[in-house]
Order: C-alpha cells, then structure tokens, then sequence
C-alpha cells in the first residue's frame, strides 16, 4: 500500500515535469520563429491536407462544420475551417494567442488553457456542446505513453464529439513494427504508435477507423527531429488517422 502511493507520487512529479519542459519548448519555439524551430513549425503543409481529408469526409453532407483543434499551436491547419460562413471553429492551447502569433477566424474562439485541466474545461462556454470535427495533430495524444492516460484522454475527446462525428488524430509511428515509447531529441516525450493501434482498445471503445496514412521523412530531411543529430541515418515516421465516433 505504501509503495503504490509513494510510485504514484513518484509519478505524476515525473509528469510534471515533462510536461513543464514540453510547455518551455513550445513557448521558445513560438517566440524565436522557424530558425530553431522543432520541424512541426515549419512543415505545415502535410498536416493541412490532412485535415481537409478529414473535412472531406463530411463533404457528403454538407453541412456547416463544428470543429475542434486540441494543440492548435499557430492553427495554420484548422482555423481556415472557421472563416467560412456557417462553420465555427475553436482552438485550444497552452501557450498563449500573442506568442502563438495564431489569426483567429471571424467564426472562431482561441481558449489559452490545458485541455487535460478538468477545471479549466469545465468552465468553458466554447466547449459546451459537441463537435462535428476534433483535430490532434501532435499535441496531446502523441505524449501519452501510458495507456490509462490514452483511455483516459480519448474519454474525454469522445465526450466532446457528435456521434458520427470524426477525430483527426496526428501521431509518431511506428509504420511496421508495435508501439514503443521514447524522447524526441529535443526531450519531448512521445509515443509512437503502431498504425493498427487505432483499430484496437482504447480506440475501439470510442470509434470505428476509417482510415490511416503514414508519412515517412528521410533522415536528412529537416522535418525529421534527427536530422538535427549528426550523421543521422534514422528516419521518423507520422501517421495520420480518421477515426469516426460510434
Ligand atoms: C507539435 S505542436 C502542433 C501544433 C498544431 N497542431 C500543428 O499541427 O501545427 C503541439 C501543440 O500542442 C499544444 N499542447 C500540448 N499539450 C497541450 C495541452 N495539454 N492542452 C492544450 N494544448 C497543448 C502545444 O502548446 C503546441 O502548440
């Protein structure tokens, strides 16, 4: 009983703690601009494609959109969504709206805010109601290495989702292997996921997957988080998934 309370303790100081240092690496990325940048900051291209995908798969119906982008760091991806008329957008980050140098869209509402911060969630109008659209394009998801955080974090995604609503899910991966834990070299922890991972618990639970999409950058490629390391020979690969709630 003792040592299950004293490693719980031990625990969540760990998470504490990276997540402090996560949130200082964000916060200086923004600030210094692309120069020494994580490559997410700069490759936006791949991700914004991704998400129209995902929009598409609302195409058939046609109507308006409600979105939600957990992590929308500068929301050059999402926040488009909301500057057409009849959809409305929300942004969700840490770091604050100045420093993410973010536009908010005339349909939209930017919240600075810990979206794992029950309290906080709680207290937001913006978030009252449901999504059509939920975007984690390498925000939360993807630094969750333990798989209570996972279950417990996709409660919650779920639970702000319209049924048939679909989660757009950006993660590392591991594009032919199993799931495996580790720190990027800035010291970001991140788990990179197999892509059947989405089809099996705790995913399953939630949603049905419709689709993945796995994006491999060569080691040199200063998208790739090691092309920073010298004589790098390793590649990094992200995967992209559509999930749609049941
Ligand atoms: C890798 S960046 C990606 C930004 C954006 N989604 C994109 O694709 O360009 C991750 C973002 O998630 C934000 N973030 C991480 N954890 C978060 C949390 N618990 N709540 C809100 N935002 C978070 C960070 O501040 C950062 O802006």
């Amino acid at each position: 009983m003792h040592n299950g309370s004293l490693t719980t303790k031990i625990y969540v100081k760990e998470q504490t703690l990276s997540h402090k240092k996560s949130e200082e690496i964000y916060e200086s990325a923004y600030k210094n601009g692309q120069s020494n940048a994580p490559s997410w900051v700069a490759a936006y291209e791949e991700r914004r494609a991704l998400v129209e995908l995902a929009v598409r798969h609302f195409a058939a119906t046609g109507s308006p959109l409600r979105a939600l982008d957990i992590g929308c760091g500068t929301g050059v991806t999402t926040s488009w969504i909301g500057e057409i008329e009849g959809n409305y957008w929300v942004g969700i980050d840490t770091v604050d709206q100045e420093t993410l140098k973010l536009h908010v869209p005339r349909h939209g509402t930017f919240l600075q805010g810990n979206f794992l911060d029950d309290t906080f969630v709680s207290q937001q109008t913006a978030l009252q109601g449901t999504f059509d659209l939920i975007v984690d394009h390498g925000a939360i998801a993807t630094s969750l290495q333990q798989s209570n955080e996972l279950a417990h974090y996709l409660v919650r995604v779920a639970g702000h989702l319209k049924i048939r609503g679909v989660f757009a899910l950006l993660t590392a991966c591991n594009p032919e292997g199993v799931a495996y834990n580790e720190a990027l070299p800035d010291g970001r922890q991140r788990r990179f996921f197999a892509p059947s991972d989405f089809a099996a618990e705790p995913f399953r639970k939630h949603f049905d997957l419709e689709h993945t999409q796995v994006i491999t950058y060569a080691p040199s490629n200063p998208q790739n988080p090691y092309s920073k390391l010298e004589n790098n020979d390793r590649p990094i690969s992200i995967v992209h998934a559509i999930l749609r709630k049941r």
